[in-house]
């Protein structure tokens, strides 16, 4: 199989730069894409895609903000097509699990006419050292509205080499897989494991859904950011997400990093310790 260079969408965000790094110890040539890159991509700028795809052979893609906002599905046709105008030829999604309008768009996306491979991943273990719970658990107390459900949250490190052997291995295209952690945990024991593995005091509330609402919209987040927070604390964290799955060890022939592995790793590095 004949690999010129790989586009990543999102190629300096949690997924996007672990893969393109390890693509790049692998001599293989990558474009890293997204706002601040030249050249620069836009989901919000159609003007943007087919600079950043052109003479690609395959893509990464992560879409901005998430694929369940209600323009995600056509964003993600109108850049399928533009891909293969670019020529590529193999197209590898990050979605999400248990989100409709995520699913609309693998629909969009399978349709178009070009190989792909649909990578479903829970919610992951760098939120809590990369993302938006930092803040809080830095601050002593993570406050979320995500009570009682278990979520088997996945590693980026997973999410990377699942990605790179799918962008590689041609037994992939066509798939759609999830990828989960080996077990699921509350937010509260994924703290708690936080808080064990860095010797800090961390606590964990729930908040009611309405109350997180209304306290973003006051930091002022727009509308379509906390409807987005709205669905991802309800839907995708009513419980339809807890089991556990197989794709890491389909894809990888291995078990999937564990959240106290993680937290431990990550703890080393000192994060969460300032
Ligand atoms: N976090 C989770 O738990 C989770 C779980 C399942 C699925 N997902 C999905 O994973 C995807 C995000 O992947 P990720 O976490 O690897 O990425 P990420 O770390 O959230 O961000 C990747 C990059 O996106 C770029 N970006 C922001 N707005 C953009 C825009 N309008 N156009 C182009 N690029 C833009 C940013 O770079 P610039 O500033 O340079 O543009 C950023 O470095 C989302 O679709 C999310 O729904 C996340």
């Amino acid at each position: 199989m004949q690999i010129s260079t790989i586009a990543i969408i999102g190629g300096l965000g949690k997924t996007g730069g672990r893969v393109a790094e390890r693509l790049k110890e692998r001599g293989i040539t990558v474009r890293a894409a997204s706002r601040s890159t030249t050249p620069n991509f836009d989901w919000q700028d159609r003007a943007t895609w087919h600079q950043a795809l052109e003479g690609a052979s395959a893509a990464y893609v992560t879409f901005q903000p998430d694929l369940s906002v209600d323009w995600a599905a056509e964003a993600i046709a109108g850049f399928a097509k533009a891909a293969i105008e670019a020529g590529v030829r193999h197209i590898v999604l990050l979605s999400g699990r248990g989100e409709d309008g995520a699913v609309r768009s693998e629909e969009n996306l399978k349709a178009a006419g070009v190989d792909y491979t649909v990578l479903r991943a829970s919610w992951f273990n760098q939120n809590f050292s990369e993302g938006a719970f930092v803040d809080g658990l830095l601050q002593g107390k993570l406050a979320l509205p995500a009570g009682d459900v278990p979520e088997p949250f996945v590693d980026a490190d997973d999410i990377a080499d699942a990605a790179i052997a799918c962008l590689i291995d041609p037994r992939h295209r066509n798939r759609t897989y999830e990828l989960t952690g080996p077990r699921a945990l509350t937010f509260r024991q994924a703290v708690s494991e936080i808080a064990a593995a860095s010797g800090g005091i961390i606590g964990y509330e729930t908040v009611p859904i309405e109350a997180f609402i209304a306290e973003m919209t006051a930091y002022g987040l727009p509308q379509e950011t906390t409807d987005l927070l709205h669905e991802l604390f309800t839907q995708v964290l009513d419980g339809r997400n807890s089991p556990v799955m197989d794709g890491v060890n389909r894809i990888l022939g291995r078990q999937p990093k564990d959240f106290s592995d993680y937290a431990r790793q990550t703890a080393a590095t000192g994060i969460w310790s300032v």
